[in-house]
């Protein structure tokens, strides 16, 4: 038996977590999810509920899993089982959803990766529609099969294989080194492509259109579910990512700051891909002679290799626009799926006590097969959906439900971990933090869980089969639950029980902010301890 947990890797600074943790953040929800959500839910109006679940949900989640992470030093399944033994499958749910979304996730960046070199001479042609779902992609009916697509099969091993070799390559030299890169590149291209679509013939009509309000949509419950749904997903909480990366922080962390710079960070780059999103489609309308409203396809897979092709051969400048478009998508979505991987990665090292190398290998290993298999062929593009659909409203809402009612209820932690955060940061959080982890989150999310059930068990979902559903959807959760029982049985290869976060921390005394404030005015408290 081997212990990781003093050993453990550290990120260099908290410069470099701010960069992963954004990195993790900001992805294929903020460009292709965001625009198209807030349009259709209340344009301007939609920004009410998407700030209010930021601030009463958002936030306060990711820094419950910043708590977590940090307090417990390990993956999702060792800080459950830190917290508690019987709650270490919750950890294995959340590292099974990181790995459902790992496999569809990676596929979408191979689909951007070859875009970026079809835009160079516009090989979409004139109906972009067809050659994605026809010529690129194959659609076939809904239904298993294994026609691999070759087009989708060879982008999508580069894009595993370069995930891997940075898993391998460890926190600092791997995941903080590709996001330190990546991150300031994406913010530059990304920033020259919005200007770009700013100056565009019809950019204002655009805008008026994204954030004209429709306050009457407030009242629709559907709304609400949307931004919720949206802001989760987004800021990468309550599946394991952030919790993970949080483990991976010097003990003397500013822990508060620094998830207000990720949530706030990561939400504005989401309202900035709305900008150059609708000013583009503002193009797209007054090139057409029509209303932004009758624009279709303006979320998704649709927006990003349908929509978006199709104003790129009408704007001069195309190509490069389409290359830096899909540079861009390709650089954001990379960037979290490594860290999605670094959620199953780190689980497998720690409970089979293996290194880091051969942790890599096994979980780009089972969710780049998976990958391959249920997404790379002329099935993927309905599969997908459906998977993304399911894990993102059943999944992810449940693991966060489950979270914070453990937490709060089952353990009383909350005081506990808001007194680590505190002792450790400079914002200092309050009582309100324990009111909207403990009782407004997981009443809105159950409500949200709810509903959506009920829905797709009345209305299924997308018009597809019902046994479709049945497969890529409600089995797919079931096999979630029952890998996450099967794995919590299997012993640990390592001695995660060990670890006491008590002795380690030995929180006690003012807090590492105020210790800082006394030493600057030459008046050390005398009960200062010595830290590491
Ligand atoms: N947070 C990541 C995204 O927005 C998963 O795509």
């Amino acid at each position: 038996m081997t212990t990781q947990t003093q050993s453990r890797e550290v990120w260099s600074g908290q410069y470099g977590f701010i960069l992963a943790a954004v990195g993790s953040a900001i992805g294929l929800g903020n460009i292709w999810r965001f625009p198209g959500v807030a349009y259709t839910n209340g344009g301007g109006a939609f920004l009410v509920p998407y700030l209010i679940a930021l601030l009463t949900a958002g936030i306060p989640i990711l820094l419950l899993d910043y708590a977590l992470g940090h307090r417990y030093r390990g993956s999702a399944p060792a800080v459950f089982r830190r917290l508690n033994k019987n709650f270490e499958i919750v950890g294995w749910f959340m590292v099974l959803v990181s790995l459902v979304i790992m496999s569809y996730y990676a596929v979408i960046l191979a689909w951007a990766l070859r875009y970026m070199f079809f835009s160079v001479d516009m090989a979409w042609g004139a109906d972009t529609m067809s050659f994605f779902a026809g010529e690129f992609l194959q659609v076939s009916e809904p239904g298993f099969n294994s026609d691999i697509v070759p087009g989708v099969f060879w982008p999508l091993i580069a894009v595993w294989g370069g995930a891997a070799i940075v898993i391998a390559l460890g926190i600092q030299k791997g995941l903080e080194r590709a996001s330190k890169f990546f991150i300031p590149l994406l913010v530059v291209i990304f920033g020259v492509l919005v200007i770009r679509a700013l100056f565009l013939d019809g950019a204002s009509a655009g805008l008026n259109a994204f954030f004209t309000p429709q306050w009457s949509a407030l009242a629709d419950p559907q709304v609400w579910i949307a931004a919720y749904s949206q802001i989760f997903f987004s800021l990468s909480v309550a599946f394991g990512i952030m919790l993970t990366y949080s483990s991976y922080l010097k003990k003397k962390t500013d822990i508060t700051s620094t998830g207000l710079v990720t949530g706030f960070a990561n939400s504005s780059f989401e309202i900035l891909a709305g900008i150059g999103v609708f000013a583009t489609l503002g193009y797209m309308a007054t090139q057409r002679g029509v209303g932004v409203n009758e624009i279709e396809g303006i979320t998704g897979p649709i927006l990003s290799f349908v929509t978006f092709p199709e104003v790129i051969s009408l704007m001069p400048g195309g190509p490069l626009f389409g290359i830096v478009f899909f540079a861009s998508l390709t650089i954001a979505g990379f960037t979290s799926l490594i860290s999605l991987i670094q959620v199953v990665s780190a689980a497998i090292q720690e409970k089979f006590g293996i290194n880091r190398r051969f942790g890599a290998l096994l979980a780009t290993g089972i969710a780049g097969s998976a990958s391959v298999l249920l997404f790379s062929t002329s099935n993927g593009l309905n599969a997908l959906d459906v998977v993304d659909k399911f894990i993102n409203e059943i999944g992810i809402v449940s693991a966060a439900i489950l979270m914070t009612l453990l937490v709060a209820f089952a353990l009383r932690k909350l005081p506990r971990l808001r007194q680590h955060l505190n002792y450790y940061s400079s914002v200092k959080i309050g009582r309100w933090w324990d009111v909207l982890v403990g009782i407004v989150s997981p009443a809105v999310l159950a409500f949200i869980l709810v509903l959506t059930i009920q829905s797709l068990v009345s209305d299924g979902y997308g018009g597809y089969p019902e046994s479709f559903i049945y497969q890529y959807g409600w089995f797919m959760v079931i096999g979630v639950i029952f890998g996450a029982a099967i794995l919590t049985f299997i012993p640990w290869r390592t001695n995660v029980d060990e670890y006491d976060a008590d002795e380690y921390h030995q929180i006690d005394g003012p807090g590492l902010a105020e210790q800082a404030k006394a030493r600057k005015a030459g008046n050390l408290p005398t009960a200062e301890r010595s830290e590491s």
